[in-house]
């Protein structure tokens, strides 16, 4: 089974990893997919059997706690790279469940080190790990670089930070493990074919896939959350990112860390924060869709604004956001109207 250049996608099978498995496979990587379907569709699999074929990629149904599982994932393709995606995301989720948050997140990642550290005298496995932007909190300023301070708010929040001084500290003991962590800001959008996308559990938290369901007409509005933050038009503001570009950063994460090059933490986010009601505008008019809101007061833990410094991303790993709001928009939208039901 030994394949050149095999990546293994933990939680491969979710929003960001199987997109990232596209842009894996057009770079000519052979990416592995481990996942246990907690949160994702395993018709996602068919979708990207059409659109990349039957060969170019393998999928292995498993617990990403399960460091046996791992180990004989990195053996048997002879994995040079691991994205580490698997894990719990919900915010609000993780403020009623947080034992189950920090156990499967972080016993994850140990498992994940521990089958790489296992292997590590025959040869080196490079790791990729999705961290997030809400290790910030509420920034001080913005642009937020990666020297900001950490201030998570709630247990999901925590189970990033830890994450990250899980991978620092094993770093310092053995400086052979190297690992590039990518703090994303919010990914959206979908694959330019319409073929995969977001498919949220029940009612979505976040705004872009609310949206999306209101065009469609399974909502019948959405509530924009304050309309008194201290922003230019009283929304909140965020750093919204297509998620194929989000992709094509985890492969230039992949491309530097296979290149010999040191470990970095890297924010991924395009430098441009844009308020809800540009979002519901821009969404709209790509749309033809009618997007009706209505103010509610704000969302308990949110923030004014947020958004990425950028620079890093460019400098390091030679990365840049190259698709708009409006190409998000468009792209979101053709997933949703042509899968109204998701995977359904
Ligand atoms: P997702 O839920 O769509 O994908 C995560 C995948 O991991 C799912 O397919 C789920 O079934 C799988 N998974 C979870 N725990 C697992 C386990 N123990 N073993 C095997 N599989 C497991 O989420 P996503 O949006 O694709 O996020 C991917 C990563 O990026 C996560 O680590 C998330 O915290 C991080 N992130 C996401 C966002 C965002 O807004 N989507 C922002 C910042 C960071
Ligand atoms: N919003 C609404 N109505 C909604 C949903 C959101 O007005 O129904 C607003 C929020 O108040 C915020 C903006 O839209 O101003 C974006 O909210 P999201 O929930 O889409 O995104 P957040 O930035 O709040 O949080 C998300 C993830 C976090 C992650 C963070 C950065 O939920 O886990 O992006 O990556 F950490």
């Amino acid at each position: 089974m030994t394949k050149p250049n095999a990546v293994l996608l933990t939680g491969g099978a979710g929003y960001i990893g199987s997109h990232t498995a596209i842009s894996l496979v057009q770079a000519g990587y052979f990416p592995v997919l481990l996942d246990n379907f907690c949160n994702s569709d395993r018709r996602v699999l068919g979708r990207l059997k059409q659109l990349l074929g039957d060969q170019a990629f393998a999928v292995q149904e498993a617990d990403a706690c399960d460091q046996s599982q791992i180990v004989q994932l990195l053996t048997s393709f002879d994995v040079t790279a691991v994205i580490h995606f698997a894990a719990l995301k919900a915010v609000g989720e993780s403020v009623v469940q947080p034992l189950r948050y920090f156990e499967n997140n972080n016993q994850a990642l140990l498992s994940v080190l521990k089958a790489i550290s296992s292997i590590a005298k025959d040869r080196y496995i490079h790791l990729v790990y999705s961290s997030s932007a809400t290790v910030y909190g509420d920034p001080d300023q913005v642009p937020i670089t990666e020297s900001a301070a950490l201030r998570p708010t709630n247990p999901y929040a925590w189970t990033k930070v830890i994450g990250e001084q899980i991978i620092l500290a094993q770093q310092q003991a053995n400086p052979s493990c190297r690992a590039v962590i990518l703090r994303y800001f919010n990914p959206v959008g979908a694959h330019e074919s319409g073929m995969i996308g977001e498919q949220p559990q029940g009612v979505p938290n976040n705004l872009m896939p609310y949206v999306q369901q209101v065009a469609v007409r399974k909502r019948e509005y959405l509530s924009v959350f304050g309309q008194d933050w201290p922003t230019p038009d009283g929304t909140g503001v965020r750093d919204y990112l297509h998620v194929m570009d989000l992709a094509e950063g985890h492969v230039k994460a992949v491309d530097y860390l296979l290149a010999g090059e040191r470990s970095e933490i890297i924010n991924l986010g395009t430098g441009t924060g844009r308020s809800v009601l540009e979002l519901i505008r821009a969404f709209s008019q790509a749309s033809g869709q009618d997007i009706p809101y209505r103010f509610t007061p704000r969302r308990p833990g949110d923030i004014a604004v947020c958004y990425a410094d950028s620079s890093k991303a460019v400098s390091v790993l030679g990365w840049r956001a190259q698709r708009g709001l409006e190409a998000m928009c468009t792209d979101a939208w053709r997933w949703q109207s042509g899968n109204p039901d998701g995977y359904v």
